[in-house]
């Protein structure tokens, strides 16, 4: 801070303390809300910075940016002392810094408040549990990355303290860190791990500062351990009958040793909630560990949260938020079970992140886009093999999706997807062609593919899944499998349906542009 806004913040606190209400009681008259200070970014064009705070109900507020003056009141309806202010600013382009200062006058008492440093750019907020809580010096070349953060002055990271609430909260209840530049200090965790920075939010940040060379503003709010329940508001969960059930209590050896809290909408309320009066150009997540103990419920839940979410950011920054802001995920990496053998819940978990279609966005999901993670295992993290330290790797995933999705960029973003199957039942062959054959192809591991020997489809837990084999080569966009079904007929295929089926970056199926992997899939033939 400089004097000058000391000076301004000094008579500001000693206005606030001399002016008494007729009432007799004094009052706040004029605040920001906790997240608007020096060093943030604020939401570039076609979108609307919205800026809220608190002052006195007589007061009139105007907000100053660059030469423009933004004219306010309090809403008096209410018979409290304070009330809640909020202007939305006209579209900006991407740049700065800037000077933004508030004026509050209420009862010929003039206050102010400067924030300095501002930028304009997009800003993304990064959601999950422990995976995306994980640090960047928790993660590979943490050290490095950390110290070169000091190069990339214009991305800016606010951390939201962990913090619980039944009700929901209108402004956050803390901060780990408020609005600051990157350096070795602030993206550093201090000594506590699984809490800030989170990694994956640095590296899918800096990858897209990188390709827009604009502004960029990162929003952890993020908490280890805990169900998507928890992030869902009462609609959600009443849209997916959820609001009776129990949440799922946590086993250890499939959601790993973080333990969070697990109360219906309780982060939605506190983590959530009180972001939804600030513009986001879209959001970012890394969940579902915490649900593979009952996986079925994922389906509905994830899809509903991100259109509720979408919905009232849209309604709490007074429609400048896009209403189908660009959602990421990460699919799911693996549990805490090292064997490449077991068919547990993380494939069914993985399949209901994408509404079951394998692949997003798709007709449900629309704007969503993801990372594959699951050829990223690390049997050997000292957090447990569910907390793989490779994030700089899906950071660069899942930058590559959001630049295609949300950015438009036209660049190779997925693995390959089948898009048809044909089966030779002379031959007993399946050929799978990838991406309508668009997809240019390199096979890597060889075992992940089965087939389902059986009646009709759909294939069951009951019926037979064999091994399949790829034979030789695969055209740029095919590839040949061969299977022995004991005269039944083969009826469906799936790819990878494991907990963790491969070794590093060992799946068989890669894209050659960015060796990304294809996804894990169960279709019908
Ligand atoms: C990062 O900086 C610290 C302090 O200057 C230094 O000790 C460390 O070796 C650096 N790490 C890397 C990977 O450069
Ligand atoms: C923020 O927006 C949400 C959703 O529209 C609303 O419930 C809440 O009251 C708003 N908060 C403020 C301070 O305006
Ligand atoms: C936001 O859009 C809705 C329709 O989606 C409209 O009813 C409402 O008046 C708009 N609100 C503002 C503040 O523009
Ligand atoms: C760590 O940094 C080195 C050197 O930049 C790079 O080759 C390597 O791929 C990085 N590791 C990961 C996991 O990205
Ligand atoms: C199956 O494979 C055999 C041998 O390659 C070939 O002659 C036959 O035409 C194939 N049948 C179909 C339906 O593709």
């Amino acid at each position: 801070m400089t004097l000058r806004s000391w000076i301004v913040l000094l008579l500001w606190q000693l206005a606030a303390l001399i002016y008494i209400f007729p009432g007799g009681a004094h009052a706040e008259t004029c605040m920001l809300a906790s997240y608007y200070s020096s060093h943030m970014v604020l939401q570039q064009q076609p979108h609307s910075a919205v800026i809220w705070g608190y002052a006195d109900i007589k007061a009139t507020i105007e907000v100053k940016v660059r030469d423009k003056m933004y004219k306010t009141s309090v809403e008096a309806e209410v018979p409290s002392r304070v009330g809640v202010w909020k202007v939305k600013l006209d579209p900006m382009l991407a740049g700065g810094p800037y000077d933004i200062v508030v004026f509050c006058e209420a009862f010929t008492v003039v206050n102010s408040v400067i924030l300095e440093d501002v930028m304009f750019g997009d800003v993304w907020v990064c959601s999950g549990q422990s995976n995306m809580a994980f640090a960047v010096d928790q993660s590979f070349n943490g050290s490095k990355e950390l110290n070169e953060s000091v190069n990339y002055p214009n991305i800016r990271l606010l951390a939201v303290k962990q913090v619980l609430s039944e009700t929901p909260y209108d402004d956050l209840h803390g901060l780990y860190e408020p609005w600051s530049k990157p350096s070795p200090e602030t993206l550093g965790s201090k000594a506590q791990i699984f809490n800030y920075f989170s990694a994956l939010c640095w590296f899918f940040g800096r990858d897209l500062y990188d390709s827009m060379q604009y502004p960029i503003g990162l929003i952890s709010t993020n908490w280890g351990g805990t169900p998507i329940e928890d992030w869902s508001s009462p609609d959600v969960l009443k849209k997916c009958s959820a609001t009776h059930r129990p949440l799922p209590e946590s086993d250890d050896r499939l959601t790993g040793t973080i333990r969070g809290p697990h109360v219906a909408s309780g982060l939605w309320n506190s983590m959530i909630h009180p972001l939804l009066n600030f513009t986001i150009k879209g959001a970012i997540w890394y969940q579902g560990e915490a649900n593979t103990v009952d996986p079925d419920p994922y389906k509905c839940l994830f899809n509903a949260m991100i259109t509720d979410w979408r919905e009232k950011w849209y309604e709490g920054t007074l429609n400048s938020t896009d209403i189908k802001f660009p959602f990421g995920f990460m699919q799911l990496c693996t549990s805490n079970v090292p064997s490449s053998e077991i068919i547990g819940p993380y494939t069914t978990l993985r399949w209901h992140q994408t509404y079951d279609y394998g692949y997003v966005p798709n007709d449900v999901m629309q704007n969503v886009f993801m990372a594959v993670g699951i050829d990223l295992p690390d049997l050997t993290s000292p957090y447990g093999p569910i907390h793989p330290r490779d994030k700089e790797d899906m950071g660069v995933r899942l930058s590559l999706a959001g630049r295609a999705v949300a950015y438009r960029q036209n660049i190779p973003y997925a693995g390959p997807f089948p898009t048809s199957f044909t089966v030779n039942t002379t031959t007993l062959a399946l050929d799978i062609e990838y991406d309508k054959g668009q997809a240019n192809i390199k096979l890597v591991g060889q075992t992940g593919f089965e087939i389902c020997c059986g009646g009709s489809p759909p294939c069951k837990y009951y019926d037979t899944w064999v091994p399949a084999k790829i034979t030789g080569q695969p055209t740029p966009s095919s590839i040949s499998l061969s299977y022995y079904c004991y005269h039944r007929r083969a009826t469906a295929v799936r790819y990878l349906w494991r907990d963790m089926p491969c070794t590093f970056k060992n799946c068989p199926v890669y894209r050659v542009e960015n060796e990304l992997p294809g996804p894990p899939f169960m279709l019908n033939l």
